[in-house]
């Protein structure tokens, strides 16, 4: 057994000790990290490996060859599961019904797959007879907290390892491991040095050239979304339809939500809309820039607020945004499994009972920006808004009176402190 492992001290009692392992359920996206990992745990651990590759929607990805990777990497068996409309169903879209936004910016995409990654990591481990799940997160970042957190939820006796916390190869090592043992090694120079995770809500990149907070992006970040300034001269219009908080149309075209999702992406990118550079607070204390490109959330979200705001009291429209905010603080935290999450749902399901309507989204060169919008439940009344009407439900000649009334506490307060500060 390798000396450097032996003296690893176990933490967390859902650590797995060596003798513990039989057989690993590996968390695969056929990279460069969980590779070496599908290796290095047979030959540390002389443990067999079941390789699981969960597809969320990532763009471009060829699954057939990540399982044929995962197969000639010795796993026993690389399960593929197509993840997307559970994915998009019961995360993006209690996500889009609180508004999620981290920070103020970003949506969200990762925080929202790690559970549901967790919970298939879960139930295959379990079919497959696997007493140990392992996962590629270092041990700075957020995925590992998200990860773990829903494992150890939904399975108390099951045991985690994370290679990378504790395996201490540097960059060149691990290559070196990658190359003795076939692993393919690919990119080297060409290809940008950035760390990238991604799936139908959105895209990051980490790392590298990023980390200088006073430089700004380098154009060979952005792969999802064109560059503002390289945008359609023409603006677009888009309608997005909602009923009860969903979107379920655009344009008039009824369309099952993965469908509609990748539908506002690829329009989103074409407009350059959604790129976001963000300074994050980690949950474990680290601030770290990302390269968002999260064209589909820019749009859907941009409807969704404008939508829910017509149709909400002035009451529910300031209130919301605080539980919204704190909504995507326990997604962000890795907290999928706290109860007020779920409570927090059940307040946002009961205000989107209202959002059904359309709203026309007008994209022009990475702006996005609400142009029309319409719903049988707005609190609108063309009528009443009007400059020099009155009558009915509202008449001027009252508002006086609301003034003197709706302004006294403030008044008196004002009154006594000025008065207060001259007689001392
Ligand atoms: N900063 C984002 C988050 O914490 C994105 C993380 C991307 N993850 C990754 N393994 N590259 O959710």
């Amino acid at each position: 057994m390798n000396e450097e492992r032996r003296t690893l001290i176990k933490t967390a009692s859902y650590e797995a000790e060596p003798h513990e392992v039989g057989r690993v359920l590996l968390l695969y996206s056929g990279g460069l990290d969980t590779s070496v990992m599908l290796k290095w745990i047979q030959d540390e651990y002389e443990a067999e490996v079941v390789a699981l590759t969960v597809d969320l929607g990532q763009p471009g990805e060829d699954f057939e060859v990540v399982r044929g990777k995962a197969l000639r990497l010795g796993a026993l068996d690389c399960h593929v599961v197509d993840a997307r409309e559970e994915f998009a169903r019961d995360y993006v879209l209690p996500a889009i019904k609180a508004n999620a936004l981290y920070g103020g910016g970003y949506p969200l995409f990762t925080a929202l797959g790690r559970p549901l990654i967790a919970k298939l990591a879960v139930d295959y481990a379990t079919t497959s007879g696997c007493d140990t799940i392992a996962h590629g997160c270092t041990g700075k970042g957020n995925d590992q907290v998200r990860i773990e957190s829903a494992v150890i939820a939904l399975a108390p006796e099951m045991k985690i390892i994370a290679p990378v916390r504790g395996w201490q190869m540097g960059r060149e090592e691990e290559i070196a491991y990658a190359r003795q043992h076939g692993i393919p090694v690919k990119g080297g120079t060409e290809s940008p040095p950035y760390s990238i995770d991604d799936n139908l809500w959105g895209r990051s990149s980490e790392g590298g050239p990023i980390e200088d907070l006073d430089e700004p992006p380098r154009d060979d970040v952005f792969q999802l979304v064109t560059r503002p300034e390289e945008a359609p001269d023409e603006p677009e219009d888009v309608v997005v339809a909602f009923e009860r908080g969903g979107p379920v149309a655009m344009n008039g075209e009824r369309m099952e939500l993965v469908a509609l999702l990748e539908r506002a992406g690829e329009v989103g990118s074409r407009h350059g809309v959604g790129i976001v550079d963000h300074v994050e607070d980690r949950i474990v204390g680290l601030k770290v820039r990302d390269l968002y490109e999260v064209p589909a959330a820019a749009v859907i979200l941009a409807a969704h607020k404008e939508l829910e705001k017509l149709v909400g009291t002035i009451h529910q429209n300031t209130f919301k945004p605080h539980l919204d905010d704190h909504w995507a603080y326990l997604v962000y935290a890795g907290l999928w499994y706290e109860p007020l999450r779920s409570d927090l749902d059940a307040f946002m399901d009961a205000v989107n009972e209202q959002v059904t309507g359309e709203v026309t989204l007008r994209l022009f060169k990475g702006s996005v920006r609400p142009v029309a919008r319409r719903s049988p439940n707005a609190l609108y009344d063309p009528a009443l808004a009007g400059f020099g009407q009155s009558g009915g439900l509202f008449s001027q000649q009252a508002s006086p009176g609301f003034i003197e009334l709706w302004s006294l506490q403030s008044r008196m307060a004002y009154g006594v402190r000025n008065k207060r500060k001259e007689g001392t």
